[in-house]
C-alpha cells in the first residue's frame, strides 16, 4: 500500500491528469487509486490476508480450498472427465486459494492445470510453484480447446465501477475533479444513459439515491465467458458481496462503497488514494443482463452443496480420536469447525452469492 510519500505523488498524478482534461469518471479515479503501478493500492502490496488489509474466503484458513477442490472435482466429472482441466483464477492475489485446493489433491489433479490471473505482480512472490501467473486473462486461443473454468472469488467488487446519482434535474454521473483536493463533481446524463438509470432504479428514488455503474465488471464476464465457451464443460463462477441495483439506490451509497486499510474501514474514497481498498457491492442484475446464470445461490448453500459439512465433521473426528498427539493434522481438522462457522455465517461469508454460468454457443450481450 502507498507510503506517506507516494500517497502525494499519486494524488498529484490524478491532479495532472484531472488538470490535463477535466474531470474524470468515478472508475478511472478507482483505477488509479488501486492499481496505478508502484502507487496504487494493489499494486502497493495492500490486499487480502491476515497480514494484509482484510479477511477474505480463502485467507479464513484452507477449509475454503478444501471445499472448492471438491467443486473442481464435481466440475470435472461432469465435463466427462477431459485429460486437460484449466482453471482460471482470476483476481487471485496471493495464491492463497489455488495454495489450498492444490494441498487437498482433488482427484482431477492430474488433468489440472492452474492459471492465476493477477495484475497487481507484488502479490505473485506468494503464489505455489506449479501454478502459471499472468497479469490478465489468457484468450480462447491460447488455452488449445482446453475445458477451462473461470474462478473468480472477490475480484468483481473490486473492478473499478462508475457511479451515478438522481439528482432535482435527473440522473447524472459522478466524476472527480479538483478544487483544492479531490471533490465530487455531478455531471448530467444523456437520455440513453438516463433511460438506463431508470431502468436500473426499477421505480422512484429519492433525489440524491446513487448507483454503481459496473460496466467493467460486465465486460469482464464477458470475457470470462468467451474464454469458458471455448469447450464442452467450461464454466464461469463468480463469489461476491452482492445486492441489485434497485436495492442499492434505495441504501446510503457510503454503506456499498466501502474502504478498507489494515483490517478495519477507512474514510471517503476520495480522502487517500492509495491508502486503502475502495470497493462495492456488486449488482448481480447487471451481470445477469450480460448473460443469465445457471446457478445463484449463496456461498453457505454453495459450500453445503460441495461437502462442507463432511469436511467438518472428518477434521472433527480426528480431533477427537487422536487430540493433541495427532499433531498438526488433528489441531488443523479441529480449526475446520471455527473456519466453517465464518464462512456459512449467514452475516457475513456465508450470505455472499456463488453465481455460475455454463456458456453455451450463444454469446454474451450487455446493455452497458
Ligand atoms: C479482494 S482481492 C481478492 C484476492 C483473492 N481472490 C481472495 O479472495 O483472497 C482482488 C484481487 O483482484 C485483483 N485484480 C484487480 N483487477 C483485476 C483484473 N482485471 N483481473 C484479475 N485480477 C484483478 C487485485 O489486484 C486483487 O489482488
Amino acid at each position: 500500500m502507498a507510503d506517506g510519500a507516494n500517497r502525494n505523488d499519486l494524488r498529484d498524478l490524478i491532479a495532472r491528469r484531472i488538470e490535463a482534461s477535466g474531470p474524470i469518471g468515478f472508475d478511472e479515479y478507482v483505477a488509479h487509486a488501486l492499481y496505478t503501478p508502484g502507487l496504487g493500492f494493489y499494486s502497493g502490496g495492500g490486499g487480502a490476508g491476515r497480514r494484509r488489509d482484510f479477511l477474505t474466503s480463502p485467507e479464513v484458513g484452507p477449509l475454503f480450498g478444501a471445499v472448492v477442490a471438491k467443486a473442481f472435482d464435481g466440475w470435472w466429472i461432469r465435463a466427462g472427465r477431459p485429460d486437460r482441466f484449466v482453471v482460471v483464477e482470476a483476481g487471485a492475489g496471493p495464491g492463497t486459494l489455488a495454495r489450498c485446493v492444490l494441498a487437498a489433491a482433488p482427484q482431477c489433479k492430474d488433468a489440472l492445470e492452474m492459471i492465476l490471473v493477477e495484475p497487481a505482480e507484488t502479490q505473485w512472490s506468494t503464489h505455489p510453484v506449479d501454478v502459471t501467473s499472468r497479469r490478465d486473462l489468457p484468450g480462447p486461443a491460447e488455452l488449445g480447446g482446453a475445458t477451462v473454468v473461470v474462478l473468480a472469488n472477490e475480484l468483481l467488487d473490486n473492478l473499478p465501477f462508475g457511479l451515478v446519482e438522481f439528482t432535482e434535474t435527473g440522473w447524472c454521473e459522478v466524476r472527480v475533479g479538483w478544487a483544492d483536493g479531490l471533490v465530487e463533481v455531478l455531471e448530467p446524463l444523456d437520455d440513453g444513459r438516463s433511460a438506463w438509470c431508470r431502468a436500473k432504479a426499477g421505480g422512484s428514488v429519492d433525489i440524491g439515491a446513487r448507483m454503481p455503474v459496473l460496466a467493467d465488471a460486465a465486460s469482464w464476464l464477458g470475457d470470462a465467458l468467451s474464454l469458458a465457451s471455448s469447450a464442452t464443460g467450461g464454466r464461469v463462477v463468480v463469489i461476491d458481496y452482492s445486492s441489485t441495483s434497485p436495492q442499492l439506490g434505495r441504501r446510503p451509497w457510503t454503506e456499498w462503497v466501502r474502504t478498507y486499510s489494515g483490517h478495519g474501514r477507512s474514510g471517503h474514497p476520495l480522502a487517500e488514494p492509495g491508502t486503502c481498498d475502495i470497493t462495492v457491492e456488486v449488482a448481480v442484475d447487471q451481470l445477469m443482463s450480460v448473460a443469465e446464470p445457471v446457478s445463484n445461490q449463496t456461498q453457505a448453500d454453495f459450500l453445503r452443496a460441495h461437502g462442507i459439512d463432511d469436511l467438518v465433521e472428518e477434521g472433527a473426528a480426528k480431533w477427537r480420536e487422536q487430540g493433541i498427539g495427532g499433531g498438526l493434522e488433528a489441531i488443523a481438522g479441529r480449526s475446520r469447525v471455527h473456519e466453517a462457522e465464518a464462512l456459512l455465517d449467514p452475516t457475513g461469508l456465508g450470505a455472499f452469492r456463488v453465481l455460475e454460468w455454463e456458456p453455451g454457443p450463444r454469446s454474451a450481450r450487455s446493455d452497458l
